[in-house]
């Protein structure tokens, strides 16, 4: 249901962390040529392998992670799915390949240091290469505030994007929109690094059975101190 190639070209994820560890490696490297400092071999040897994990997770490992997740859902194929942060589409395009009837709505507000190269046209692009255009629709919009109507989305995704909003109120007016917009007897999955302590006991008070769970090694951003969460919750019907 869901091509295991991708097509489309879908960037890194916060670009400065791989940067900056590869500056770090680089001056480990110099350090052990030039200044004769030998011992740096391990902290050398550390930054690669994180550097590789990370690189991992953001090239390839979302997309498998995800693509177990999406195809376990029950889907009918005319359903109407949401991805809060979709970025460049790495997982609304995925999804949107399990509804050939419905439609799939990415929202973003394009933040080019959470992601590279992220911008609403590029996304689109991505949609025609994965053939999914037809069924695709992109909108700015801040997911504190979202421009949709009470109980208009069956699915709503999100992956590494609520932790983005600096401040804990912020992420509550995230996780009540997204709660808001979804129907009863839809589901609600949000992957994050971080936070999600936060948005299980948020979607509890709203009276969610929140399913909380690690995505596994595939996810992890550098190393199991960066593993990424999924909740999982089911609105009641
Ligand atoms: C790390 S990227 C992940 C993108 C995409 N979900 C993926 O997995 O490829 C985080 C995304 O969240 C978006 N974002 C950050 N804060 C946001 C906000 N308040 N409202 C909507 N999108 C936001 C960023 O612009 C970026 O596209």
């Amino acid at each position: 249901m869901i091509n295991s190639r991708r097509k489309g070209r879908y960037g890194i994820d916060a670009p400065y962390v791989p940067l900056l560890m590869t500056a770090g490696l680089l001056a480990c490297i110099g350090l052990m040529m030039f200044a004769h400092m030998s011992g740096l071999w391990i902290t050398a040897v550390i930054l690669a392998v994180v550097i590789a994990l990370y690189m991992h997770t953001t090239l390839r490992g979302k997309f498998v992670a995800w693509r177990s997740l999406l195809v376990t859902l029950p889907w009918r194929g005319d359903e109407r799915i949401l991805d809060l942060g979709c970025g460049r589409g790495a997982i609304l395009l995925m999804a949107a390949e399990c509804v050939p009837r419905g439609r799939a709505v990415g929202i973003d507000i394009w933040s080019s240091k959470d992601q590279s190269g992220n911008a609403m046209d590029v996304t689109g692009s991505n949609a025609a290469a994965e053939g999914v255009a037809d069924r695709i629709e992109l909108k700015t919009a801040d997911m504190r505030e979202l421009p949709f109507p009470d109980d208009s989305f069956d699915v709503v995704v999100s992956n590494v994007a609520i932790h983005n909003i600096g401040d804990a109120g912020g992420r509550d007016r995230a996780i009540d929109e997204a709660w808001r917009v979804l129907r009863p007897g839809g589901r609600l999955l949000i992957a994050d690094i971080s936070k999600s302590h936060q948005y299980r006991d948020r979607l509890a008070a709203l009276g969610a059975r929140v399913v909380r769970r690690p995505l596994g090694w595939r996810m992890w951003w550098g190393g199991p101190w960066m593993a990424t969460m999924l909740i999982d919750v089911q609105k009641p019907a």
